[in-house]
């Protein structure tokens, strides 16, 4: 009765929210964040202090909003009205929630609200997605702290895990599961340390700015016409060869390139290919699409880039290819996409290096930290830059989230799509698949797989032979 007495603010808001039938959100927090939780809290909030606890009822909110809302301070919730009638039982419930998380109750509901941010900002702003999406920098803390993050995951259930896991390369993810290390820092000291709010902040102003200069750069967010034609045509197998060599006859530069690369070595063909239709004939509409698009896409770099883009350019042409002959293997029939996500999953990378931003080193498959290098430079890294000109290009809304996903293919719409290329890539800086670098939920994935059997001599076979027709496209 005593706690109900004390309670009583509360117990009117709450009796006020029950008779208007809504909801509300009872946060405990430990008095020692109270300044903390006292900054990030509404207006229209109450707040107690209640023994050695901080409360606040928090109305029309369920728990993952007002986790969000103290994001980085250790507290239980309980929701009115599913947790309880009363406020007691309300406090109660939040305080043994608080209670039963151990050591690092936030941290699970860190990763609870990271989920939650990312799904309700996906719907509100489609600018916003690629700004809150990902946190490099916070993974690659995680990621130099392999004791605290296995203590972190050992009290989760397995679903939570494996979607921590999937942000993770393999090697790592896999170690969490050995190590019963029990010495280095408290995760909270950690993280509240390291100021996960403060530094998210940060991060999204950046990434906010980056995008506003990249907005009024016209000449980035115009496809040409005739790419986005080949596009659509992409997605029509059956079209007929005339109709098709019509539309990418309007262009003659493309024209006359296509119809070179096609007599090139590359191919080998004996007889000379006079027209589009011709080509369309022997090689099958995807091959000639899939030139066209490249050739039409470089048409726009030699406008933008500087000279050391051509080796990026080189790496995209690679995992195209890389990307089409590896999908088979991964259960990815539908070909439209795989060729341009390939083409273009570094597209970012291009772009930032003409505005002159940081950029990772391309020589290598982008680690956490790569990632985390570029996203505190401009608050963005190239795999959210990429996806963002994508669909200011309106390209399909699958190419825009497998390119936002080449290095968490975990966290992809169409997984199998993202991990093709993630595996792609791996290919194209190393010759063969490095499981200990490949993202976990790629390692999963392929574990799974139904597809023909592939082992690593196919790959670097495939390498090779990538590697010498690209440069022979690169030569004509
Ligand atoms: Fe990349
Ligand atoms: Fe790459």
């Amino acid at each position: 009765m005593e706690e109900k007495n004390i309670l009583a603010a509360l117990d009117i808001e709450l009796q006020k929210v029950s008779f208007l039938k809504g909801s509300m959100s009872i946060v405990v927090i430990p008095e020692k964040y109270a300044d903390k939780a006292l900054g990030y809290k509404r207006a229209v909030d109450t707040v107690l202090r209640y023994k050695e606890y901080l409360v606040i009822g928090l109305f029309g909110m369920d728990a993952d909003q007002a986790s969000g809302l103290f994001l980085s301070i250790p507290k239980g919730i309980a929701v009115y009205p599913h947790d309880g009638n009363d406020i007691a039982s309300l406090f109660f419930e939040a305080t043994e929630r608080l209670q039963e998380m151990g050591g690092s109750p936030w941290v699970k509901r860190l990763w609870d609200s990271i989920k939650e941010t990312n799904a309700m900002e996906r719907q509100e702003d489609p600018e916003s997605r690629f700004i809150s999406a990902s946190f490099y920098q916070f993974l690659s803390l995680l990621a130099s702290h392999p004791h605290e993050l296995a203590r972190i995951t050992a009290d989760m259930k397995e679903t939570d895990r494996h979607w921590v896991k999937d942000y993770l390369p393999h090697g790592l993810a896999q170690s969490l599961d050995n190590d019963t290390c029990s010495q280095g820092e408290q995760v909270t000291d950690l993280l509240e340390k390291w100021q996960y709010k403060e530094k998210m902040d940060l991060k999204q102003d950046k990434g906010k700015k980056t995008l506003r200069k990249f907005r009024n750069i016209e000449h980035f967010f115009t496809l040409p016409s005739i790419s986005q034609e080949i596009i659509d045509l992409a997605s029509d197998s059956l079209l007929a060869a005339s109709r098709m060599a019509r539309i990418i006859e309007k262009d003659p530069v493309l024209t006359s390139r296509l119809l070179k690369v096609v007599n090139s070595a590359f191919y080998g063909f004996h007889r000379q290919i006079d027209s589009v239709e011709h080509a369309i004939v022997i090689l099958g509409n995807e091959e000639v699409v899939n030139l066209a698009f490249s050739i039409a896409i470089h048409k726009i770099l030699e406008t933008i880039s500087p000279d050391h883009a051509e080796k990026l350019w080189e790496h995209s042409l690679i995992v195209a290819h890389l990307s089409q002959w590896l999908g088979p293997f991964l259960g990815y029939r539908i070909k439209d996409k795989i060729y341009t996500v390939g083409l273009l999953h570094d597209f970012g990378k291009i772009v930032f290096l003409q505005r002159g931003h940081f950029i990772s080193d391309s020589g290598r498959p982008s680690s956490l930290d790569d990632l985390a290098n570029e996203e505190m430079d401009s608050g963005l890294s190239h795999a959210e830059m990429g996806a963002y000109v994508a669909e200011r290009w309106n390209l399909p809304s699958g190419i825009v989230d497998a390119l936002q996903c080449h290095h968490l293919p975990g966290k992809a719409k169409d997984t199998a799509l993202a991990v093709t290329v993630h595996l792609a890539d791996v290919i194209a800086h190393t010759g063969s698949i490095h499981m200990d670098m490949v993202n976990n939920a790629a390692v999963r994935y392929l574990s799974q797989r139904k597809g023909p059997p592939l082992s690593q001599d196919m790959v670097s076979k495939a390498y090779q032979e990538t590697i010498s027709r690209v440069k022979q496209v690169l030569e004509v």
